[in-house]
């Protein structure tokens, strides 16, 4: 499927997702033959940060030499560059912007679509917005927006007030770019495709279900976002929520996006309001040394938790859910653990140790990720000893084609298609920040860890009786 001719409106054009990933993205997209027939790139910035269109070029040009798969070369790279212009725009002045986008959508001719890419702070999305909508800009478009979308229930909902004031929530794409990971969506092709796993995938087999998301980088430099944001916003109440959302969702009635995004939305409403009793925050030694952070911060760079799904799949199956700044393994990993078996037939002395992780379906999306199914086994030998062995499943093994897209590139794809089914909904992000808020309005005090820890002590009292798979596991 090719999506129509398009106009893309790339906001936040010099700033870092664009240099990291929009950028380079659109390249490769481009390049894998993925974009429309007809495109148009026009960055914008506000005025007092305004680009010419060649410098705009070259700023591309750089970002897709470093970050990007595909070297921004030959042929390739001028026929891209050649589709990229520049047009500035603040809220009381968008006239230059309007003009490149006149000027872009003359150049490609017939109606391209728009697409309009925030790719702005949080703070900015509602006036840019307004811009979009006063400006007459908006009109027959679509938009991108990025997380966090809103701070807490009420901005979530003043910001959907907002967009919807302009933007119909047809034409609404709000980004999760973890949604658009190879393996965060090849959970709805393990679950659903197969009769293996689904009759196990609920309370009377699993025990409980980790998604560990742990980093070893630092802020980065992103003092200024990340003090008032921290790992919980940043991370947990969007990635890690919404793919709980997948692992948890029932069968949806059929493979849309209406159907999906309303299984996802049954699990948010399933959730239980977030005890503070059951959540670690932390903060690594050292971070509030970092340049513009309050040495006095309680800013989380680290956040352990404990959810609950009260629905019928679910009910008394706990998950587990971490991530942090500055651990000592940057991993993306999804646990489902096994009951038991009903009978312990072998003895004690012929099984491994507790720390062994048996009995185990581990799904690794850090693109383009593995699947593994650990579990245990007889070990060769006249005595019958049990020991920890797994069944893997790589992408290289299976497929020639081994990397897809990134998850960006994938989302941004599918906002020009207009399938929502990968990106978040109104209703489920507001209920996401309604059960978020006693953990907002009373947050436990953060404990410190050391950088290159698994984060703080009380992690381990968090998840007794039973234990993280990480780093045991692997
Ligand atoms: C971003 C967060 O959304 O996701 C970052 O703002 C985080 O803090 C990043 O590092 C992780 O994404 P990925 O795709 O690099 O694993």
């Amino acid at each position: 499927q090719v999506p129509d001719d398009h106009v893309i409106v790339l906001f936040g054009a010099t700033g870092d997702l664009a240099r990291r990933k929009l950028l380079p993205g659109l390249f490769h997209l481009a390049n894998a033959g993925l974009l429309p027939r007809r495109w148009r790139i026009v960055g914008s910035t506000r005025a007092s940060s305004a680009l010419s269109d060649e410098e705009f070029r070259q700023h591309a040009k750089a970002a897709v030499a470093e970050f990007g798969l595909v070297k921004p070369e030959g042929e390739a790279w001028r026929a891209f560059e050649g589709t990229l212009s520049f047009g500035a725009a603040d809220a009381e002045d968008p006239g230059p912007l309007v003009a490149a986008v006149a000027a872009a959508e003359q150049a490609i001719g017939g109606s391209p679509r728009r697409l309009f890419h925030l790719a702005v702070p949080p703070t900015a999305f509602g006036s840019v917005i307004g811009m979009l909508g006063s400006s007459g800009l908006a009109e027959g478009g679509r938009v991108i927006i990025e997380k966090p979308f809103g701070t807490d229930l009420a901005s979530a909902r003043a910001l959907n007030e907002t967009v919807h004031a302009v933007f119909d929530e047809s034409r609404v794409f709000r980004i999760d770019h973890f949604l658009g990971k190879e393996s965060v969506e090849n959970i709805l092709a393990l679950r659903f495709a197969n009769g293996l796993l689904e009759p196990v995938w609920n309370r009377d087999h699993i025990s409980h279900v980790q998604i560990d998301v742990p980093e070893t980088i630092g802020i980065e430099g992103r003092a200024g976002f990340f003090e008032g944001t921290g790992t919980f916003r940043d991370m947990v109440v969007t990635h890690l929520f919404q793919v709980l959302g997948f692992v948890a969702m029932e069968p949806p009635t059929a493979l849309a996006a209406k159907p999906l995004r309303d299984e996802r939305s049954k699990v948010f409403e399933a959730m239980r309001s977030i005890d503070v009793a059951h959540v670690v925050r932390g903060q690594y030694l050292g971070y509030r040394d970092e340049p513009g952070v309050d040495p006095r911060s309680q800013t989380e760079t680290f956040v352990a938790l404990r959810a609950e799904v009260d629905n019928w799949r679910w009910a008394g199956v706990p998950f587990f859910l971490r991530s942090g700044k500055r651990l000592a393994q940057s991993r993306e990993v999804v646990t489902l653990h096994f009951k038991e078996p009903p009978l312990r037939m072998f003895p004690v002395d012929a099984r491994p140790s507790a720390d062994a992780c048996g009995n185990v379906l581990v799904v690794d999306f850090d693109d383009p990720g593995w699947i593994a199914s650990r579990f245990l086994a007889k070990e060769p030998g006249p005595a019958m000893r049990l020991a920890p062995a797994q069944m893997t499943f790589r992408y290289a093994d299976s497929f020639q084609r081994a990397h897809g897209l990134e998850g960006y590139e994938r989302l941004i794809l599918e906002a020009m298609l207009g399938d929502q089914s990968l990106f978040t909904r109104s209703d489920g992000i507001e209920r996401l920040w309604q059960i978020s808020e006693p953990l907002l309005n009373s947050p436990p005090d953060v404990e410190t860890y050391a950088p290159g820890s698994w984060g703080p002590d009380a992690i381990n009292d968090l998840i007794a009786p039973h234990r993280w798979y990480l780093p045991d596991g692997n």
